[in-house]
């Protein structure tokens, strides 16, 4: 069975132009990660966790095929999965697999911007998981997680990919004060964190020799166009990621090539940008097991479970209320 909810309305829209021009009005500039994620986008982060040089859904898949069993078993053998940044569920599949074989599949919940990868993922999984119950919810995270299904039983709330990473900390702070508010007593957090590591392997994954990652980020400028009527060229600007190892985390970016004037026709907006002026994208932070347990701590949550890939690269932790 598939129910999925649609909450990307006027409101979204509105909130979306509203984002965009505080953003492009911003000194220096910044446009929210959140819009990397069109079709074209799902479909472009989908080739990035093939790449050699981008290992967290690697390190990811290996510790959820591994201990998928273990995870459940710490988290009281949960009968509904809730998973936020859902995606294409690649990697869930082996806690749904562990579910099933624990006896207690019941309710899949992705929780996704993306309407598209949403649908599919539900129509692939219900092929895949017989009787499995799927209510999805295509919304932004950060305004809509209240609208998330319980049907009274214990849940795993997953947030996998390190997606938690590209939040800053005061976002990342609001944003599990309000799971931790979600949570009932059997319910746990599931988190997928990248960890701090040598900053040649961390520049490396966010600017593949393929060209991949570029093409990524520049896909932002591309939804802009499409959304805001915008003129953006993406020939103007060049991809830009460096590790800033004072705050531990990626930094992302489009500098522009050249002195341009872009104009943004539904909000009415001319932009200029100087000759190699960078606009930042995204972050992608990075994490040590004490700095998490900081985070946990300051939300009200405590850390219950640790695990990592063989190399130490990446880590899922499990956590619920203190
Ligand atoms: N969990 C998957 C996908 C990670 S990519 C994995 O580990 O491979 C990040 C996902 O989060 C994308 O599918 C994107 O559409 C979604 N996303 C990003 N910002 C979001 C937001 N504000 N609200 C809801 N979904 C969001
Ligand atoms: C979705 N998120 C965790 C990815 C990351 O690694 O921060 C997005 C990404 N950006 C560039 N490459 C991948």
């Amino acid at each position: 069975m598939i129910a999925i909810d649609v909450h990307l309305d006027a409101d979204a829209a509105a909130a979306m132009a509203r984002d965009v021009r505080a953003g492009l009005s911003a000194s220096p500039k910044e446009l929210s990660p959140k819009y990397f994620y069109d079709e074209r986008g799902s479909q472009l982060f989908e080739q990035i966790t093939e790449l050699d040089e981008y290992y967290p859904t690697r390190a990811e898949r290996e510790i959820l095929s591994e201990r998928s069993g273990e995870i459940l078993a710490a988290a009281g053998i949960p009968g509904t999965l809730v998973e936020l940044g859902s995606g294409s569920a690649s990697k869930t599949r082996h806690l749904l697999s562990a579910m099933r074989d624990a006896g207690c599949l019941r309710t899949y919940v992705p929780v996704d911007i993306s309407e598209e990868i949403t649908h599919e993922t539900a129509r692939v999984l219900v092929d895949e998981y017989p009787g499995l119950i799927v209510r999805g919810l295509v919304c932004d995270f950060e305004n809509d997680l209240e609208r998330i299904h319980s049907d009274g039983s214990a849940r795993l709330i997953a947030f996998l990919g390190g997606t938690i990473g590209n939040l800053y900390p005061g976002e990342r702070r609001e944003f599990l004060t309000r799971i931790a508010a979600l949570f009932g007593p059997g319910d746990h957090l599931l988190l997928g964190t990248d960890l701090v590591k040598d900053a040649a392997r961390l520049e490396a994954a966010y600017d593949d020799a393929a060209g991949v990652t570029a093409e990524f980020n520049k896909n932002v400028l591309q939804v802009l166009n499409r959304e805001l009527t915008a003129d953006f060229d993406l020939d103007a600007f060049e991809h830009v990621a460096r590790y800033d190892a004072r705050e531990e985390r990626m930094d992302i970016r489009l500098r522009s090539l050249a002195e341009q004037t872009v104009q943004l026709a539904d909000l009415d907006l001319s932009v200029q940008f100087a000759a190699g002026e960078e606009m930042r994208t995204e972050i992608s932070t990075k994490f040590t097991r004490e700095r998490l347990e900081c985070v946990y701590a300051e939300v009200g949550l405590e850390l219950r479970g640790w695990f990592t890939d063989t190399a130490g690269d990446y880590a899922l932790s499990l956590a619920r209320i203190a």
